[in-house]
């Protein structure tokens, strides 16, 4: 078995971002003196896990010398004010922003990343990057899935006829993940099996078995066991769940899908890191965008 270490391939790609900044502003693009990028995090309320997943946002950004400004709101906010205040960043200096999921209970998110700029939304969650995104055109993605693919791309895991089963279907990665590895990219090519926590559990084991790589994204401890996969399988594991005694653990038994697997993703360490990088090369992507910078 071998650790894909998202921790150490986030900061190499951090440390390739910074190097590309710093080479189109010394090279003042079109004559440009060009300043650094810098994004916004909107904050509502107070959220533990939310806190630090920012903490770790901030991190990433001060690694690119990326500028970067958190913007707090209370949690009473309405979804009124927040819309506006989001116009207003629209209107802002900042290449781009995002709002830190989950808001509080009174406020539907939809609306809220619908209203975000699709040129700033650096998360890659607006209709409009999510439907370029299917359609295979470039955009910015969301992170998590966009995280991923940079994963299995840096330890050369080939996704090319490989069977994928993603356990998960949400907005934010089960759903993207399945949708980009399904895709006809150097890295996508997979045949793809969606499923989620209603799918049976006897057709969801007899499908994880022959799977060439699992995804799992669930949000439940140990939900992928080590008689669900196959010897040899690559396991991203997408869930992050604090137990009782205050440890954190994703969302397969690590312990025993360990020594099954080929390739599996440690939690802390694996996926969130790389969710991080997702959302700085998005921010690259944006700043490049809007200095007319082409790839
Ligand atoms: N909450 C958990 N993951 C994410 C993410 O990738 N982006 C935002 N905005 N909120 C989140």
């Amino acid at each position: 078995m071998k650790l894909l270490d998202g921790k150490a391939v986030s900061r190499e790609l951090l440390k390739k971002v910074k190097a590309d900044i710093d080479h189109y502003i010394e090279k003042k693009h079109l004559g440009y003196n060009l300043s650094r990028p810098s994004i916004a995090i909107v904050m509502v309320g107070h959220n533990a896990a939310s806190e630090s997943y920012v903490r770790g946002k901030i991190k990433a950004c001060e690694r690119a010398e990326i500028n970067h400004k958190i913007i707090r709101f209370d949690e009473s906010i309405s979804t009124f004010d927040l819309i506006s205040e989001i116009k207003i960043l629209n209107k802002s200096h900042f290449d781009g922003f995002i709002v830190q999921l989950p808001l509080p209970d009174h406020i539907d998110p939809k609306p809220i990343i619908n209203e975000i700029s699709a040129y700033k939304d650096i998360d890659g969650f607006h209709p409009l990057n999510f439907g370029k995104m299917a359609l295979g055109q470039k955009a910015m993605r969301p992170a998590t899935a966009y995280g991923i693919l940079k994963l299995l791309e840096y330890y050369d895991i080939t996704t090319k006829s490989q069977h994928v089963v993603v356990i998960g279907r949400s907005n934010i990665v089960g759903k993207p993940i399945s949708i980009m590895l399904g895709n006809d990219f150097e890295i996508g090519r997979s045949t793809v099996t969606s499923c989620d926590i209603n799918t049976p559990k006897a057709l969801l084991k007899e499908e994880a078995q022959k799977a060439d790589i699992v995804i799992v994204a669930v949000g439940q401890a140990g939900f992928l066991t080590a008689d669900m996969i196959k010897e040899g399988a690559v396991v991203i594991d997408v869930g992050i769940n604090r137990l009782k005694s205050g440890k954190l653990v994703g969302d397969c038994d690590f312990e025993e899908v360990s020594k099954k697997a080929g390739f599996i993703t440690p939690v802390p360490g694996g996926v969130g890191p790389m969710t991080i990088a997702g959302l700085i090369l998005n921010t690259f992507e944006a700043w490049k965008m809007k200095h007319l910078i082409e790839n």
